[in-house]
């Protein structure tokens, strides 16, 4: 058991927010998929991994820290009718959601005098930035081609050459 139940508690329920973040993304590819997208496809499946790393992280984490993990169940992502743009609005919706979930955390750490799991979310502070970041530039793309035909193509083909990043470790 970790000192801090509270921070345990709240480590668990981050698991539980990245493997829906996981879950998520994972419908969002399947969807870009009946939109006729391969590269938006490509995006959220890497994306998809990305979120399994980083519940991975926590889980890691907890045990290395002698906590306890409980797994719960992971809820069923909203995603259906959706448009290009309105994809990664909800993308930039969530990240959005994460990066509060990331904040309160680390408060809680504070509060609770919790120095190492404090230092453990610098890394998810910085990544929550490029999160939201990649979110919104795609959306300013989208904007800007307002539904061409062309132009989606075009960022199609883009979304397509995102490669793997390596894996949180060797980062
Ligand atoms: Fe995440
Ligand atoms: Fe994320």
């Amino acid at each position: 058991m970790m000192k801090s139940q509270k921070v345990e508690l709240a480590l668990n329920k981050q698991i539980n927010e990245e493997l829906f973040s996981a879950y998520m993304y994972l419908a969002m590819a399947a969807e870009s998929d009946r939109l006729g997208l391969p590269g938006f496809t490509n995006w959220f499946k890497i994306q998809y991994s990305e979120e399994l790393a980083h519940a991975d992280r926590f889980f890691n984490y907890v045990l290395e820290r002698d906590g306890i993990i409980k797994l719960e169940s992971i809820a069923q992502p909203e995603i259906g009718g959706e448009t290009a743009l309105s994809l990664f609005k909800k993308a930039l919706t969530h990240e959005q959601h994460i990066t509060q979930c990331i904040s309160d955390l680390k408060d809680l750490a504070k509060v609770e005098s919790d120095h190492a799991t404090d230092v453990f979310l610098e890394w998810f502070i910085t990544e929550q930035v490029e999160e939201e970041a990649n979110a919104r530039a795609v959306i300013d793309q989208l904007r800007m081609i307002d539904g061409n035909a062309n132009g989606l193509f075009l960022i199609d083909r883009e979304l397509a050459s995102r490669k793997a990043a390596p894996t949180n470790e060797q980062q």
